[in-house]
């Protein structure tokens, strides 16, 4: 069982100023305050963000035949989203303080802080004075077209809040086109929109986000076990890219807690810093969304099965992760520090991000020991040629080589490749013509030919 309230806040704090120091993640509109629940991601942040977003695709699209992708527009038609019951009905409880003037989410109280006693949570404090709960819709709404006027509701549109719903709008057109058979899903990522009322812990409860989902299109017989199968296959995922999987938990969401059309539904959850935390929703979500846009649409949505001759609305299976989420603890997982005493007895401290290879930002960096050397830079530049083509790597020839390897210890970097004298042929032939290989988490050192270097890593990395 998740222990849901154990935290270490100076971890976490630790976390966040390294994102920011290393530039994985930054605050959107720092310059001018920040934008509240909006986040850029940094240059290494975009490439382990880049890394999860392929490693989903490769496993949920490229490497099955029973999934087909999909890339939908953001800007949602407001039909689509009264069908599916977000008009009417997305929205968070939502209080005020008379007294701080602090909007809290009703429902979530626990962890938030008074504006003017942050020591109390809001309504505990002697001067705390809530309002009643009421609903807030947490879509984003905008108006469409040059000549739109705020009040014509046919120019309104919104920013999606799930991908999901194009998804369900083009089934039909998907199911026509690729020409496949139940069960079968459609993937998309994407960003997503909700306008939280708080948004907390970094960019785990966040605005503007990216979700990764796929709607598994099924006969309603085997709605149930295929939750159970993709249950699996997301945990299964999250342990390939590095997260323990003592360190995920599954939430059988109970029936009040589910969404009123949801037989069943799992929660994934992850120990982040900050406590046990969602990462993913595996749910089974029946016929609701394909009935709501049938009858709303006016036009079938339904399958026929040539061979039984039977013809139904699939029901849908959807793992929903986010994105965002799984990078966040992705680098709340690889954040390490270690003592290390060096060669002449000194100890201290390696900040380490143990990213697994598959997601790490950059995968090799390449030094040459002396910079002023041009033979070491010549076969340094060549190696980078060679291996950029197929990943990110990283030059560097600035400073001591210890402090070069620091730093890609603190950037996530599985593996550094230095060439020096005895790669150029200095000390003899036999050594010609192969560099030294450091593991970034043992820091141990091979001797490795040049030749050796593009089908190791890889092998390292896929
Ligand atoms: N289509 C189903 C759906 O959207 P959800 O549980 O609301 O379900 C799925 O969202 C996932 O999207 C969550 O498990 C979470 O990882 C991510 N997510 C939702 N709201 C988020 C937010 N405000 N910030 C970051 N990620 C969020």
């Amino acid at each position: 069982m998740a222990d849901k309230q154990h935290t270490d806040p100076e971890r976490m704090e630790k976390i966040v100023s390294l994102c920011k120091r290393k530039g994985f993640i930054f605050q959107s509109a720092e310059l001018y305050g920040g934008l509240n629940g909006c986040w850029d991601y940094g240059p290494l942040g975009a490439e382990v963000k880049r890394n999860l977003k392929d490693y989903w695709w490769r496993k949920n699209v490229q490497e099955r035949d029973d999934i087909v992708g999909l890339d939908g527009s953001i800007l949602t038609h407001q039909a689509v989203l009264t069908a599916s019951g977000h008009v009417g009905g997305f929205s968070d409880p939502m209080v005020d303080c008379r007294h701080c003037k602090g909007r809290f989410r009703a429902d979530n109280l626990d962890g938030m802080q008074c504006l003017k006693k942050p020591s109390c949570t809001p309504g505990e404090g002697a001067d705390c004075d809530l309002t009643e709960a009421k609903e807030f819709n947490l879509m984003f709404q905008t108006t469409m077209g040059a000549s739109a006027d705020e009040n014509d509701p046919n120019a309104i549109a919104y920013l999606r809040p799930e991908t999901a719903q194009s998804i369900f709008t083009q089934f039909k057109n998907v199911l026509d086109t690729s020409r496949m058979k139940l069960p079968f899903g459609i993937a998309q990522i994407g960003k997503a929109f909700r306008n939280e009322i708080n948004p907390r812990n970094f960019t785990f409860r966040s605005r503007e986000f990216e979700q990764m989902e796929v709607e598994y299109f099924c006969h309603p017989d085997d709605g149930m076990k295929l939750t159970d199968d993709w249950l699996e296959a997301r945990l299964t995922f999250y342990e390939e890219i590095g997260l323990p999987r003592e360190k995920l938990h599954v939430l059988d969401v109970p029936e009040k807690d589910r969404a009123h059309y949801s037989k069943k539904t799992y929660d994934i959850e992850f120990d982040f810093p900050f406590g046990c935390q969602e990462l993913e929703g595996v749910a089974y979500r029946t016929d609701y969304d394909l009935s709501k846009h049938q009858e709303a649409g006016g036009k079938s949505l339904e399958y026929f099965n040539e061979q039984t001759k039977e013809k139904f609305v699939p029901h849908v299976v959807e793992p929903s992760a986010g994105c965002d989420r799984t990078v966040l603890a992705l680098i709340c997982e690889a954040y390490d520090e270690e003592e290390v005493t060096d060669a002449k007895g000194k100890t201290d401290t390696r900040t380490v991000m143990r990213f697994h290879p598959r997601v790490a930002p950059v995968k090799a960096a390449i030094f040459p020991l002396l910079k002023k050397n041009e033979d070491q830079v010549r076969v340094c530049r060549e190696i980078q040629r060679e291996l950029e083509c197929y990943m990110t790597v990283f030059y560097d020839e600035s400073g001591a080589v210890g402090r070069r390897y620091r730093r890609q210890d603190e950037n996530g970097t599985p593996f550094c490749i230095t060439v020096d004298f005895d790669t150029i042929g200095e000390n003899g032939e036999e050594l010609k013509d192969t560099v030294t290989f450091r593991h970034r988490d043992s820091m141990e050192q091979e001797r490795l030919p040049i030749s050796e270097l593009l089908p190791r890593l890889l092998k390292e990395i896929r």
